[in-house]
Protein backbone atom coordinates (compact mmCIF):
# COMPACT_ATOMS: atom_id res chain seq x y z
CA UNK A 1 0.00 0.00 0.00
CA UNK A 2 1.12 3.47 -0.96
CA UNK A 3 1.28 6.14 1.79
CA UNK A 4 1.68 9.91 1.67
CA UNK A 5 1.99 11.81 4.77
CA UNK A 6 0.22 15.22 4.79
CA UNK A 7 1.94 17.59 6.80
CA UNK A 8 -0.08 20.00 7.61
CA UNK A 9 -0.71 21.53 11.28
CA UNK A 10 -3.21 18.87 11.53
CA UNK A 11 -0.95 16.05 9.51
CA UNK A 12 -3.23 13.13 8.56
CA UNK A 13 -2.08 9.91 5.82
CA UNK A 14 -3.32 9.49 2.18
CA UNK A 15 -3.57 5.79 1.66
CA UNK A 16 -3.45 4.48 -1.99
CA UNK A 17 -4.08 1.43 -2.83
CA UNK A 18 -6.57 -1.08 -4.82
CA UNK A 19 -9.44 -2.36 -3.17
CA UNK A 20 -8.87 0.13 0.14
CA UNK A 21 -12.50 0.38 0.04
CA UNK A 22 -13.28 -3.09 1.32
CA UNK A 23 -11.04 -2.43 4.10
CA UNK A 24 -12.31 1.23 5.23
CA UNK A 25 -14.59 -0.22 7.95
CA UNK A 26 -12.00 -1.57 9.57
CA UNK A 27 -9.28 1.16 8.83
CA UNK A 28 -11.33 3.66 10.45
CA UNK A 29 -11.97 1.99 13.42
CA UNK A 30 -7.97 1.90 13.61
CA UNK A 31 -7.87 5.66 12.98
CA UNK A 32 -7.78 5.84 17.14
CA UNK A 33 -11.59 7.67 17.46
CA UNK A 34 -14.25 5.78 18.75
CA UNK A 35 -16.96 7.14 15.87
CA UNK A 36 -20.04 6.96 16.99
CA UNK A 37 -21.88 8.36 13.87
CA UNK A 38 -20.86 8.07 10.54
CA UNK A 39 -22.29 10.13 7.94
CA UNK A 40 -21.77 9.96 4.12
CA UNK A 41 -22.43 12.56 1.69
CA UNK A 42 -22.04 11.27 -2.37
CA UNK A 43 -23.87 12.12 -5.21
CA UNK A 44 -26.36 9.86 -7.09
CA UNK A 45 -24.56 8.61 -9.64
CA UNK A 46 -21.35 7.23 -7.14
CA UNK A 47 -23.69 5.85 -4.50
CA UNK A 48 -25.71 3.72 -6.77
CA UNK A 49 -22.19 2.25 -8.13
CA UNK A 50 -20.71 1.54 -5.20
CA UNK A 51 -22.72 2.78 -2.24
CA UNK A 52 -23.22 -0.68 -1.64
CA UNK A 53 -19.62 -1.74 -1.48
CA UNK A 54 -18.61 1.44 0.86
CA UNK A 55 -21.90 0.26 3.16
CA UNK A 56 -20.54 -3.85 3.58
CA UNK A 57 -17.26 -2.63 4.17
CA UNK A 58 -18.56 -0.30 6.92
CA UNK A 59 -20.54 -3.45 8.16
CA UNK A 60 -17.87 -5.61 8.32
CA UNK A 61 -16.01 -3.42 10.94
CA UNK A 62 -19.25 -2.95 13.12
CA UNK A 63 -19.98 0.67 11.76
CA UNK A 64 -22.96 1.68 10.32
CA UNK A 65 -23.84 5.04 8.35
CA UNK A 66 -26.32 7.11 7.38
CA UNK A 67 -25.94 8.78 3.73
CA UNK A 68 -27.29 11.61 1.74
CA UNK A 69 -27.09 11.92 -2.29
CA UNK A 70 -27.73 15.05 -4.15
CA UNK A 71 -27.67 15.02 -8.29
CA UNK A 72 -23.94 14.45 -9.58
CA UNK A 73 -22.64 17.30 -11.44
CA UNK A 74 -21.15 20.59 -10.70
CA UNK A 75 -24.98 22.21 -10.90
CA UNK A 76 -25.42 21.01 -6.96
CA UNK A 77 -22.28 22.18 -5.89
CA UNK A 78 -24.41 25.58 -4.42
CA UNK A 79 -25.63 26.73 -0.69
CA UNK A 80 -28.69 25.49 -1.50
CA UNK A 81 -27.07 21.31 -1.07
CA UNK A 82 -25.15 22.44 1.85
CA UNK A 83 -28.30 23.90 3.66
CA UNK A 84 -29.87 20.70 3.18
CA UNK A 85 -27.03 18.91 4.05
CA UNK A 86 -26.50 20.74 7.36
CA UNK A 87 -30.11 20.13 7.93
CA UNK A 88 -30.10 16.64 7.12
CA UNK A 89 -26.42 16.06 9.72
CA UNK A 90 -28.92 18.25 12.32
CA UNK A 91 -31.89 15.90 11.93
CA UNK A 92 -29.61 12.77 12.71
CA UNK A 93 -28.09 14.56 15.33
CA UNK A 94 -24.12 14.22 14.77
CA UNK A 95 -22.43 15.66 17.02
CA UNK A 96 -18.42 16.75 17.18
CA UNK A 97 -17.54 13.51 18.34
CA UNK A 98 -18.85 12.33 15.03
CA UNK A 99 -17.36 11.83 10.82
CA UNK A 100 -18.26 12.68 7.75
CA UNK A 101 -17.38 10.71 4.50
CA UNK A 102 -16.99 12.31 1.41
CA UNK A 103 -17.19 9.98 -0.66
CA UNK A 104 -16.98 10.93 -4.56
CA UNK A 105 -15.65 12.83 -7.23
CA UNK A 106 -14.58 16.39 -5.94
CA UNK A 107 -17.94 18.32 -6.31
CA UNK A 108 -18.87 15.69 -3.43
CA UNK A 109 -15.53 16.39 -1.79
CA UNK A 110 -15.81 20.19 -1.64
CA UNK A 111 -19.37 20.19 -0.57
CA UNK A 112 -19.36 17.25 1.65
CA UNK A 113 -15.37 18.98 3.25
CA UNK A 114 -17.56 22.64 3.31
CA UNK A 115 -20.15 21.13 5.46
CA UNK A 116 -17.80 19.88 7.87
CA UNK A 117 -16.52 23.04 8.01
CA UNK A 118 -18.82 24.77 9.08
CA UNK A 119 -21.44 22.18 10.61
CA UNK A 120 -20.89 22.80 14.69
CA UNK A 121 -18.41 25.36 13.91
CA UNK A 122 -16.38 22.05 12.93
CA UNK A 123 -16.63 18.34 12.61
CA UNK A 124 -13.94 15.66 11.06
CA UNK A 125 -14.23 14.34 7.64
CA UNK A 126 -12.30 11.52 5.81
CA UNK A 127 -12.29 11.64 2.39
CA UNK A 128 -12.88 9.01 -0.07
CA UNK A 129 -12.34 10.11 -3.96
CA UNK A 130 -13.83 7.98 -6.60
CA UNK A 131 -13.05 10.46 -9.57
CA UNK A 132 -9.06 10.67 -10.77
CA UNK A 133 -9.00 14.10 -10.20
CA UNK A 134 -10.43 13.95 -6.55
CA UNK A 135 -7.91 11.51 -5.58
CA UNK A 136 -5.25 13.51 -7.39
CA UNK A 137 -6.20 17.03 -6.82
CA UNK A 138 -9.02 17.78 -4.52
CA UNK A 139 -9.43 15.38 -1.98
CA UNK A 140 -5.67 16.24 -0.73
CA UNK A 141 -5.06 20.19 0.49
CA UNK A 142 -8.18 21.23 2.80
CA UNK A 143 -9.89 23.35 0.61
CA UNK A 144 -13.78 23.09 0.82
CA UNK A 145 -16.51 25.54 -1.00
CA UNK A 146 -18.91 25.85 -3.40
CA UNK A 147 -20.04 28.03 -6.11
CA UNK A 148 -21.93 31.39 -5.89
CA UNK A 149 -24.02 32.41 -9.13
CA UNK A 150 -21.15 35.35 -9.53
CA UNK A 151 -18.53 32.54 -9.93
CA UNK A 152 -16.86 29.01 -8.96
CA UNK A 153 -15.13 28.46 -5.80
CA UNK A 154 -16.10 31.60 -3.93
CA UNK A 155 -17.66 30.60 -0.56
CA UNK A 156 -15.58 28.14 0.85
CA UNK A 157 -13.13 27.68 4.14
CA UNK A 158 -9.97 25.46 4.49
CA UNK A 159 -10.39 22.34 6.39
CA UNK A 160 -7.78 19.37 5.98
CA UNK A 161 -9.52 16.17 5.69
CA UNK A 162 -8.50 13.44 8.81
CA UNK A 163 -7.53 10.89 6.01
CA UNK A 164 -8.02 10.56 2.46
CA UNK A 165 -8.60 6.64 1.23
CA UNK A 166 -7.88 6.28 -2.37
CA UNK A 167 -9.28 3.35 -4.49
CA UNK A 168 -7.83 3.22 -7.96
CA UNK A 169 -10.38 0.29 -8.47
CA UNK A 170 -13.01 2.65 -8.52
CA UNK A 171 -11.80 4.24 -11.61
CA UNK A 172 -13.03 1.19 -13.72
CA UNK A 173 -16.62 2.69 -13.34
CA UNK A 174 -15.07 6.31 -14.60
CA UNK A 175 -16.38 7.90 -18.10
CA UNK A 176 -13.58 8.08 -20.09
CA UNK A 177 -13.90 11.80 -20.84
CA UNK A 178 -14.15 12.78 -17.00
CA UNK A 179 -11.04 10.09 -16.54
CA UNK A 180 -9.38 11.92 -19.60
CA UNK A 181 -9.50 15.23 -17.27
CA UNK A 182 -7.81 13.77 -14.54
CA UNK A 183 -4.78 13.17 -16.69
CA UNK A 184 -4.60 16.69 -17.78
CA UNK A 185 -4.22 17.53 -13.59
CA UNK A 186 -1.31 14.96 -13.28
CA UNK A 187 0.18 16.45 -16.57
CA UNK A 188 0.55 19.39 -15.07
CA UNK A 189 1.92 18.39 -11.60
CA UNK A 190 4.69 16.45 -14.14
CA UNK A 191 5.59 20.03 -15.27
CA UNK A 192 5.78 22.26 -12.21
CA UNK A 193 8.00 19.23 -10.49
CA UNK A 194 8.63 16.16 -11.94
CA UNK A 195 10.01 15.41 -15.56
CA UNK A 196 10.14 11.31 -15.12
CA UNK A 197 6.32 11.59 -13.97
CA UNK A 198 5.90 13.80 -16.95
CA UNK A 199 7.60 10.68 -19.38
CA UNK A 200 5.54 8.13 -17.57
CA UNK A 201 2.44 10.09 -18.75
CA UNK A 202 3.48 10.25 -21.79
CA UNK A 203 4.05 6.22 -22.50
CA UNK A 204 1.28 5.41 -19.97
CA UNK A 205 -1.19 2.80 -21.65
CA UNK A 206 -4.79 1.97 -20.88
CA UNK A 207 -4.37 -1.13 -18.53
CA UNK A 208 -0.76 -0.11 -17.23
CA UNK A 209 -1.21 0.21 -13.45
CA UNK A 210 -2.52 4.00 -11.69
CA UNK A 211 -1.24 3.52 -8.58
CA UNK A 212 2.09 4.89 -9.32
CA UNK A 213 1.17 7.54 -11.31
CA UNK A 214 -1.95 8.58 -8.48
CA UNK A 215 0.66 8.23 -5.59
CA UNK A 216 3.24 10.23 -7.40
CA UNK A 217 0.71 12.83 -7.89
CA UNK A 218 -0.38 13.04 -4.37
CA UNK A 219 3.23 13.57 -3.17
CA UNK A 220 3.74 16.34 -5.10
CA UNK A 221 0.67 18.33 -3.38
CA UNK A 222 1.40 17.19 -0.30
CA UNK A 223 4.33 18.65 -0.34
CA UNK A 224 3.44 22.42 -1.85
CA UNK A 225 0.44 21.92 0.38
CA UNK A 226 2.75 21.40 3.67
CA UNK A 227 4.75 24.00 2.33
CA UNK A 228 2.01 26.71 1.99
CA UNK A 229 -1.30 25.01 3.53
CA UNK A 230 -2.87 28.57 3.04
CA UNK A 231 -2.15 29.34 -0.35
CA UNK A 232 -0.31 31.96 0.04
CA UNK A 233 2.59 31.39 -2.07
CA UNK A 234 4.80 28.48 -3.60
CA UNK A 235 0.67 26.00 -3.59
CA UNK A 236 -0.09 28.77 -6.31
CA UNK A 237 2.16 27.12 -8.32
CA UNK A 238 -0.86 24.05 -8.68
CA UNK A 239 -2.32 26.75 -10.50
CA UNK A 240 -0.56 26.45 -13.26
CA UNK A 241 -2.88 26.30 -16.63
CA UNK A 242 -5.68 27.33 -14.78
CA UNK A 243 -6.32 31.31 -15.12
CA UNK A 244 -6.10 30.40 -18.89
CA UNK A 245 -8.44 27.68 -18.42
CA UNK A 246 -10.77 28.93 -16.04
CA UNK A 247 -11.04 32.13 -18.26
CA UNK A 248 -11.70 29.23 -20.86
CA UNK A 249 -14.81 27.82 -18.91
CA UNK A 250 -16.00 30.93 -18.80
CA UNK A 251 -15.69 32.02 -22.15
CA UNK A 252 -17.56 28.59 -23.01
CA UNK A 253 -20.23 28.94 -20.43
CA UNK A 254 -18.55 26.20 -18.63
CA UNK A 255 -18.75 23.85 -21.74
CA UNK A 256 -15.59 23.38 -22.14
CA UNK A 257 -14.72 20.80 -19.41
CA UNK A 258 -11.92 22.31 -16.55
CA UNK A 259 -9.66 19.47 -17.27
CA UNK A 260 -9.85 20.04 -20.70
CA UNK A 261 -9.63 24.32 -20.23
CA UNK A 262 -6.58 23.51 -18.30
CA UNK A 263 -5.00 21.45 -21.01
CA UNK A 264 -5.27 24.40 -23.41
CA UNK A 265 -4.41 27.08 -20.66
CA UNK A 266 -1.07 25.18 -20.06
CA UNK A 267 -0.39 24.98 -23.89
CA UNK A 268 -1.08 28.36 -24.02
CA UNK A 269 0.34 29.96 -21.32
CA UNK A 270 3.87 27.52 -22.52
CA UNK A 271 4.45 29.18 -26.08
CA UNK A 272 3.34 32.85 -24.13
CA UNK A 273 6.11 32.11 -21.54
CA UNK A 274 8.61 31.12 -24.62
CA UNK A 275 7.86 34.09 -26.84
CA UNK A 276 8.29 36.10 -23.66
CA UNK A 277 11.65 34.91 -23.06
CA UNK A 278 10.09 33.74 -19.13
CA UNK A 279 10.98 30.09 -20.01
CA UNK A 280 14.67 28.66 -20.28
CA UNK A 281 12.87 25.75 -23.27
CA UNK A 282 9.74 25.84 -25.24
CA UNK A 283 7.79 23.59 -23.21
CA UNK A 284 4.55 24.09 -25.35
CA UNK A 285 5.60 21.27 -28.22
CA UNK A 286 6.10 18.54 -25.13
CA UNK A 287 2.61 19.72 -22.98
CA UNK A 288 1.02 19.62 -26.60
CA UNK A 289 2.26 16.10 -27.15
CA UNK A 290 1.29 14.95 -23.79
CA UNK A 291 -2.53 16.22 -24.19
CA UNK A 292 -3.10 14.52 -27.11
CA UNK A 293 -2.00 11.07 -25.62
CA UNK A 294 -4.43 11.82 -23.42
CA UNK A 295 -7.06 12.90 -26.71
CA UNK A 296 -7.25 16.40 -24.64
CA UNK A 297 -7.54 19.35 -26.52
CA UNK A 298 -4.63 21.78 -26.91
CA UNK A 299 -6.34 24.55 -28.85
CA UNK A 300 -9.51 27.03 -28.72
CA UNK A 301 -11.28 29.46 -30.82
CA UNK A 302 -11.98 32.53 -28.94
CA UNK A 303 -9.81 35.30 -29.47
CA UNK A 304 -7.19 37.07 -27.24
CA UNK A 305 -9.22 39.84 -26.26
CA UNK A 306 -12.43 37.16 -25.63
CA UNK A 307 -9.44 35.29 -23.04
CA UNK A 308 -8.36 38.54 -21.41
CA UNK A 309 -11.83 40.37 -20.79
CA UNK A 310 -12.64 36.82 -18.74
CA UNK A 311 -9.73 37.16 -16.76
CA UNK A 312 -10.36 40.29 -15.95
CA UNK A 313 -13.43 39.38 -14.18
CA UNK A 314 -12.04 36.73 -12.67
CA UNK A 315 -12.85 37.34 -9.27
CA UNK A 316 -10.07 35.79 -7.57
CA UNK A 317 -7.04 37.99 -9.21
CA UNK A 318 -5.42 40.49 -6.68
CA UNK A 319 -6.27 43.99 -7.61
CA UNK A 320 -4.88 45.51 -10.28
CA UNK A 321 -1.63 42.09 -10.73
CA UNK A 322 -2.68 38.64 -12.20
CA UNK A 323 -0.34 35.91 -10.80
CA UNK A 324 0.93 33.55 -13.92
CA UNK A 325 2.97 30.23 -13.57
CA UNK A 326 5.32 29.86 -15.88
CA UNK A 327 7.56 26.88 -17.10
CA UNK A 328 10.71 27.18 -17.23
CA UNK A 329 11.35 23.67 -18.11
CA UNK A 330 9.47 20.39 -18.28
CA UNK A 331 9.84 19.55 -14.25
CA UNK A 332 9.92 23.13 -13.15
CA UNK A 333 7.76 26.11 -12.41
CA UNK A 334 7.79 29.58 -11.40
CA UNK A 335 5.43 32.40 -10.60
CA UNK A 336 5.16 35.51 -11.58
CA UNK A 337 3.03 38.96 -10.96
CA UNK A 338 2.37 40.75 -13.72
CA UNK A 339 -0.33 43.91 -13.72
CA UNK A 340 -2.90 43.38 -15.40
CA UNK A 341 -2.69 46.04 -17.94
CA UNK A 342 0.14 43.98 -19.44
CA UNK A 343 -2.44 40.95 -20.22
CA UNK A 344 -4.09 42.39 -24.02
CA UNK A 345 -0.37 42.40 -25.00
CA UNK A 346 0.44 39.18 -24.22
CA UNK A 347 -2.64 37.96 -25.48
CA UNK A 348 -2.76 39.91 -28.45
N1 LIG B 1 -10.73 21.39 -3.33
C1 LIG B 1 -9.80 21.42 -4.25
O1 LIG B 1 -8.61 21.59 -3.95
C2 LIG B 1 -10.18 21.20 -5.68
C3 LIG B 1 -9.17 21.01 -6.63
C4 LIG B 1 -9.56 20.75 -7.93
C5 LIG B 1 -10.91 20.70 -8.28
N2 LIG B 1 -11.84 20.91 -7.31
C6 LIG B 1 -13.29 20.83 -7.64
O2 LIG B 1 -13.57 19.49 -8.04
C7 LIG B 1 -14.71 19.50 -8.89
C8 LIG B 1 -14.46 18.59 -10.07
O3 LIG B 1 -14.23 17.28 -9.62
P1 LIG B 1 -14.61 16.01 -10.52
O4 LIG B 1 -14.01 16.19 -11.86
O5 LIG B 1 -14.32 14.82 -9.72
O6 LIG B 1 -16.16 16.24 -10.75
P2 LIG B 1 -17.47 15.51 -10.15
O7 LIG B 1 -17.38 15.33 -8.71
O8 LIG B 1 -18.62 16.26 -10.71
O9 LIG B 1 -17.39 14.09 -10.85
C9 LIG B 1 -17.55 14.02 -12.24
C10 LIG B 1 -18.62 13.01 -12.60
O10 LIG B 1 -18.07 11.70 -12.41
C11 LIG B 1 -18.96 10.92 -11.64
N3 LIG B 1 -18.14 9.96 -10.90
C12 LIG B 1 -17.25 10.21 -9.91
N4 LIG B 1 -16.64 9.07 -9.55
C13 LIG B 1 -17.13 8.09 -10.33
C14 LIG B 1 -16.87 6.69 -10.47
N5 LIG B 1 -15.93 6.09 -9.74
N6 LIG B 1 -17.59 6.00 -11.38
C15 LIG B 1 -18.52 6.62 -12.17
N7 LIG B 1 -18.79 7.92 -12.10
C16 LIG B 1 -18.10 8.65 -11.20
C17 LIG B 1 -19.72 11.89 -10.78
O11 LIG B 1 -20.97 11.35 -10.40
C18 LIG B 1 -19.89 13.08 -11.75
O12 LIG B 1 -20.98 12.86 -12.58
C19 LIG B 1 -14.96 20.95 -9.27
O13 LIG B 1 -16.07 21.42 -8.55
C20 LIG B 1 -13.70 21.67 -8.81
O14 LIG B 1 -13.94 23.01 -8.43
C21 LIG B 1 -11.50 21.14 -6.03
ZN1 LIG C 1 -7.82 21.96 -11.80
Amino acid sequence: MGIVKVLTRQPYAVHIENDILQDVGELLRHEGKSVAKLAVISDEQVWSLHGEALQDSLKKAGLSAVSYCFPPGEAAKNLGTVSAILEFLASKELTRADLILAFGGGVVGDIAGFCAAIYLRGISYVQIPTSLLAMIDSSVGGKTGVDLAAGKNLAGAFLQPNAVYCDPELLSTLPEEIFREGMAEAIKYGVISDPELFEALLTWQTHDPLEPIITRCIEIKSCLVAEDEFDCGTRQLLNFGHTIGHAIERCSDFKIRHGQAVGIGMSLMAEIAWQQGWSKVDCSGPIRKALQHFNLPNKMTFSGKQLCDSMLRDKKRQGDQINLIIPEKIGKCSLKKIPVSQLPQLFG
